[in-house]
């Protein structure tokens, strides 16, 4: 992927608000290998440049060989106190030289634990690296990232599609880190695995009990009812991806009328096989077209050697999107923040300014 960021895309460089980007999918390859030698676990390269060849690719696979790239990497930083804080803290820096001012950043908390986790994952040796404690790390990571970056970081925690016997302790770990950077709870995963497990449907009621947010991985590779159930049994306010609500006109509408916001992530789609290669196609052009409620976002910048710029060069080189849509974009992706509403309008005052709108008013 070409990684310049070419002539008139300067309106791009403004102000931006990221909600969908994976913790596991964002880190820098130097960090990969740096823990990689320290604890001794192999890698297929001895260089950054190297190791990134390995592990992203430019052409589209299944969602399944897209999943099985984290287990190149993952046993180099999961169960590592310092490797699990400091993947936390580089979100941020390299969010904030992206021009991104606010981004929800997501990760289960047991993909990176080595203990209190059945079972333990990437074939690790049992440790003392517990998800409780997964997430007190990356939330120092962000802190610091917000104090060093000048920028505003907060997290989700994903459950994970195949793994419902995780979905309780996720949102016992949503309440706890409720006011320290959580702000939600999100199910990640393969989610042709068959239906919505009773944990999962559990975990969420609990979630909207409590006041935590919801969004869902859904209708990325899957069809109009993983949306619909995402919606109506999970209660979600957001869905991860979405595209293929519109194979349902119906539920597509209704969405529409709720303003119910899509993640989308134009270069992931293409390369999970989510979408048509074929751009015209692409379903962000029917957003636009319906203002819909959506943002642009990356979700995993390692995996597709790309930063949130490639994105919106995508956007604005093969589906048509304009300055005004990049305004209408991030503002409504600050209104649909997980944030609280006192910070939700400070986030909005700031993009307003940037933009040269006048608040209350916007375009
Ligand atoms: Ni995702």
């Amino acid at each position: 992927m070409e990684r310049s960021e070419g002539q008139g895309l300067s309106v791009f460089d403004l102000p931006k608000v990221e909600l969908h980007v994976h913790l596991d999918g964002a880190i820098k390859p130097e960090t990969i290998l740096h823990f990689g030698r320290k604890r001794g676990i192999s890698l297929p390269a001895d260089s950054a440049e190297g190791l990134s060849q390995h592990i992203s690719y430019n052409k589209p696979l299944t969602l399944t060989q897209f999943l099985e790239k984290f287990a190149i990497y993952m046993p180099a930083v999961a169960g590592d106190h310092d490797a699990v804080r400091r993947i936390a803290y580089e979100l941020v820096e390299m969010k904030a030289k992206e021009g991104v001012i606010y981004v929800e950043v997501r990760y289960s908390p047991h993909l990176l634990a080595n203990c209190s986790v059945c079972p333990v994952p990437w074939d690790q040796k049992e440790g003392d690296l517990t998800p409780d404690e997964v997430v007190n790390l990356v939330n120092q990571g962000l802190r610091d990232g917000e104090r060093d970056f000048n920028i505003k970081a907060r997290s989700i925690l994903c459950c994970m599609r195949h793994m419902p016997s995780w979905s309780m302790e996720v949102v016992e770990l949503c309440k706890k880190y409720q006011n320290d950077t959580v702000v939600a709870i999100d199910i990640a995963g393969d989610e042709l695995v068959a239906g919505t497990f009773p944990e999962h449907r559990k975990a969420y009621e609990e979630a909207e009990r409590c006041g935590i947010h919801r969004t869902v991985h859904a209708g990325e590779i899957g069809s109009p009812s993983v949306i619909r159930e995402a919606i109506d049994v999970l209660k979600a306010e957001r869905i991860g991806h979405g595209y293929h609500v519109l194979e349902d006109p119906g539920l597509y509408r209704e969405l529409l009328d709720r303003k119910i916001h899509f993640e989308a992530c134009p270069l992931s789609s293409i390369l999970t096989g989510a979408c048509d290669p074929d751009y015209r196609k692409h379903p962000v052009i029917q957003f636009m077209s319906d203002k819909a409620n959506y943002s642009l976002n990356s979700d995993d910048p390692l995996i597709f050697n790309s930063t949130i710029h490639t994105d919106y060069k995508i956007a604005k080189q093969s589906l048509g999107f304009t300055e005004e849509e990049f305004k209408r974009v991030n503002i409504n992706a600050a209104e649909s923040s997980f944030l609280p509403e006192e910070e939700k309008e400070e986030l909005l005052s700031k993009l307003y300014e940037a933009y040269g709108m006048v608040p209350n008013n916007p375009s």
